[in-house]
């Protein structure tokens, strides 16, 4: 199928590349011209192991292209994906669709045959009806649809998120669309994909609701985690003890610093202002927000309190300051909130992330980033691993930070507390002893 993806972010980008190497013919548009030429040249502007030479082999064969005319692209296209970015509003709770409208109009501009328009980005419910009511002023009705297919992709896992999803989710009023769209998806769908059709506001809820049921259910392991401290138990017990149970299930029952990313923090929000909108009271999900919010804070008074509130002239090393490990992405990670802690504690930082230094981090005289493990751990008091890299899960720390009486902060849990306390090390981890 010609399929156009609009907007060549994380969603666009992961999505239509996959597209094109099930076979299809892609264009992916973007108004940045810089991002276009530099994609030509196979250079991927987001971090995504696999994806620069899923972009190379799909270009090379003609299956995957990229450009910034918007016009040519619609035209020579079928299907038409929405994929640009819905950020929270300044100050709010709101979704700023300023770029879904924006798209919708310029769409609306260059339908001349029958184009499906298609919702990747998430949008709040009856967005879909906002974009056909935009486009209808323009375009009889008989040229177009507007459907929502929202996207589930995690970062550092998105090709395979892509490739192998536990269900792909069409949400179209016009029933006859579910046909096309399983005929795109066929080869997933054949891999054992569930293929669920709902109503177009159906499918736009059904992504937020998974982002605020997973972030509900990280937050409430988190909250059993700072239990468990107290009463002297091992969280890792109770998430396999209550994940074993089928109506629970045990993924994203690791508790560790508070959730972060571009998706958790911004949807719930949105989930917030969309229950807002229609006068329904989703306290749980305020909740959910407002622990994540303070564990941040949280987790720093935990730090004070192993280091004794002695903070001056200390070193600490943070292991890891993206959201996740496996991704570039800076956004809501709980980093930035404990490294200017540290700093304004009086400690002096060095951090290393395989994902290379940070804008966020620059400018600071007590704040270094290291290249490489060892550097940033030689001499250090207290090491803090913030994220999950495969490279963090098997340090042989005495070897490395070369002195006595230094202690370790694990946010993730990657050690064994009773190894480390065998060798002599000082080792403080989440909801366990
Ligand atoms: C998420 C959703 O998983 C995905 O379906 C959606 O499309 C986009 O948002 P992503 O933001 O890439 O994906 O990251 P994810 O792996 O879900 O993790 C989000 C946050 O939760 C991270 O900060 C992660 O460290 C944290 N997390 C996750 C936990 O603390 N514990 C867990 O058990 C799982």
């Amino acid at each position: 199928m010609k399929i156009c993806m609009i907007g060549t972010g994380y969603v666009g980008l992961v999505s239509g590349t996959c597209f094109a190497d099930l076979g299809n013919k892609v264009i992916c548009v973007d108004n940045d011209k810089n991002k276009i030429n530099k994609l030509k040249k196979g250079i991927s502007p987001i971090y995504e192991p696999g994806l620069d030479d899923l972009i190379r082999n799909n270009y090379r064969s003609k299956r995957l292209d990229f450009t910034d005319d918007l016009e040519k692209a619609v035209k020579d296209s079928q299907i038409i994906f929405v994929c640009v970015g819905t950020p929270t509003k300044k100050g709010s709770n709101l979704v700023d669709l300023s770029q879904v409208y924006s798209v919708s109009k310029s769409i609306s501009k260059y339908i001349k045959s029958y184009k499906l328009i298609v919702t990747k980005s998430t949008v709040p419910v009856s967005t879909g009806d906002q974009i056909e009511k935009l486009i209808s002023k323009k375009v009889k009705k008989t040229l177009f649809d507007v459907i929502s297919n929202p996207e589930f992709l995690r970062e550092g896992e998105a090709i395979r998120d892509f490739k192998y999803p536990d269900r792909i989710v069409i949400g179209s009023d016009n029933k006859k669309i579910y046909k096309k769209m399983e005929l795109l998806y066929e080869p997933i769908i054949k891999k054992g994909a569930k293929f669920l059709c709902t109503s177009r506001k159906g499918a736009e809820l059904i992504k937020y609701a998974s982002n605020a049921f997973l972030a509900t259910k990280i937050t409430f392991i988190n909250e059993i985690a700072n239990l468990c401290e107290s009463a002297g138990i091992n969280v890792e017990d109770i998430s396999v003890g209550i994940g074993s149970d089928a109506r629970i299930g045990s993924r994203f029952l690791r508790a560790g610093p508070a959730y972060g990313g571009s998706c958790f923090p911004k949807d719930t929000k949105g989930l917030v202002s969309i229950s807002d909108k229609y006068k329904a009271n989703l306290s749980i999900i305020k909740t959910v927000i407002k622990s994540n919010q303070n564990r941040k804070h949280l987790l720093t008074k935990k730090i004070t309190k192993i280091m004794n509130n002695k903070f001056k002239k200390k070193k600490i090393t943070v292991l890891g300051v993206t959201f996740k490990a496996n991704t570039d992405d800076m956004r809501e990670s709980s980093s930035l909130v404990l490294i200017p802690f540290l700093l304004k504690k009086g400690a002096i930082v060095k951090y290393h992330d395989p994902s290379g230094p940070k804008n966020e981090f620059k400018n600071n005289k007590n704040l270094k980033f290291e290249k490489t493990l060892s550097k940033a751990c030689l001499g250090s008091d207290l090491i803090i691993i913030n994220t999950e890299w495969d490279e963090f899960k098997s340090i042989d720390f005495k070897k490395i930070v070369k002195k006595n009486n230094f202690k370790i902060y694990d946010m993730r849990n990657l050690y064994n507390p009773i190894e480390l306390k065998k060798r002599n090390i000082k080792y403080f981890s989440i909801g366990r002893q």
